[in-house]
């Protein structure tokens, strides 16, 4: 069976299991999935805006962490202040819910990312993790801003989320970032430097890249080579960052194709209910040239998914 296949197959288990498992509302693991883990992908569970709204109402929060480093000293622009209130309105983490279900479930999420990232056995370009899916609205911008958010409330990390979904930026939406100036304005303007449009924010630890000035040619400025220097740029200046590109599906639009061949990995974003088996496989075959593609299970009607799965990169298992 070949790796996409067993991707496939293995996604079609972690939703039947998600399934009974919300049919028996129970949070035992279900007899259907087994643990061992399915080559070359994995498979996290993310549960929907719901479940976290009850478990909101029964949960704790307190600050976290202080970040420690400030590797955006010399970035330019004003600070973002991100409002928390209205991020946590919207069912989003913020750094101040640390002991969050859904902190939970990204701690989860992150742990491979950021191995394989950071870790002593960290692969090519792997700080440079691109989240897509096969279709629209099957959660990527919701999984890039708390992933990094996520890895922001780490103690030691820094991260940098990039609005790579140029064509409809969302991140805006969210956090009430700027939408001008940003990763499309460095490809067409060479007097602009990184710092010049990262955008630093209230967490210490997190800035914006923002899309930056709409353009008509951007699926071929994704492919330039001033694309790659950029990112090259980006993958060696910042080594220590986990930089996190929000981006298109992969399917209706050719932006997100150019931008996953510069990945070092992608966290395919999976909707639990809406996206056909051939959707996802079809997805996984526009991306399989990168060497890590991780799975996420979004919208799941329970969490107990996330503990399943198992983790690897392609080629060589890691674990
Ligand atoms: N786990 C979740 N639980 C509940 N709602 C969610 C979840 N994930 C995403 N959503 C909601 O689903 C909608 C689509 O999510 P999002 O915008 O992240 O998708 P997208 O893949 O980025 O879409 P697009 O392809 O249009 O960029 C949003 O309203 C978002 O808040
Ligand atoms: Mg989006």
């Amino acid at each position: 069976m070949s790796t996409i296949e067993q991707a496939a197959k293995r996604l079609e288990e972690m939703r039947r299991a998600a399934a009974d498992a919300n049919a028996a509302d129970a949070g035992n693991i279900p007899s259907t999935i087994d643990a061992s883990p399915m080559p070359e992908a994995v498979l996290r569970g993310v549960s929907s805006r719901a479940t976290h709204a009850r478990a909101a109402l029964a949960g704790s929060s307190g600050l976290g962490a202080p970040a420690r480093i400030t590797p955006f000293a010399h970035a330019t622009r004003p600070r973002l202040d991100i409002d928390f209130a209205t991020l946590k309105r919207m069912f989003f983490l913020t750094p101040d819910a640390p002991q969050s279900m859904l902190a939970d479930e990204f701690r989860i999420v992150k742990r491979p990312v950021m191995r394989n990232a950071l870790g002593p056995a960290k692969v090519r370009n792997g700080n440079l993790v691109m989240v897509t899916s096969a279709l629209p609205g099957e959660g990527k911008t919701y999984t890039a801003v708390n992933l990094a958010i996520s890895v922001a409330m780490e103690y030691d990390t820094s991260v940098i989320l990039v609005d790579g979904d140029v064509a409809h930026p969302d991140v805006p939406n969210i956090l009430a970032s700027p939408r001008e100036t940003g990763l499309l304005d460095l490809l067409t303007n060479d007097r602009l430097a990184i710092d010049d449009v990262l955008v630093p924010t209230n967490v210490e630890n997190l800035a914006i890249l923002p899309a930056g000035a709409q353009q008509g040619r951007a699926t071929e400025l994704l492919a330039s080579a001033q694309m790659q220097r950029t990112l090259n740029e980006l993958s060696s200046r910042y080594a220590d960052l986990v930089i996190i590109f929000d981006s298109p599906p992969l399917l209706p639009t050719t932006e997100a194709r150019e931008l996953a061949t510069h990945m070092g990995q992608i966290l395919m974003v999976v909707g639990a209910d809406s996206t056909q088996q051939h959707a996802v496989k079809l997805a996984l075959s526009a991306v399989e040239k990168c060497e890590i593609v991780l799975m996420i299970l979004n919208k799941a009607a329970k969490t107990d998914i996330g503990s399943y799965g198992g983790y690897y990169r392609y080629g060589t298992p890691r674990d």
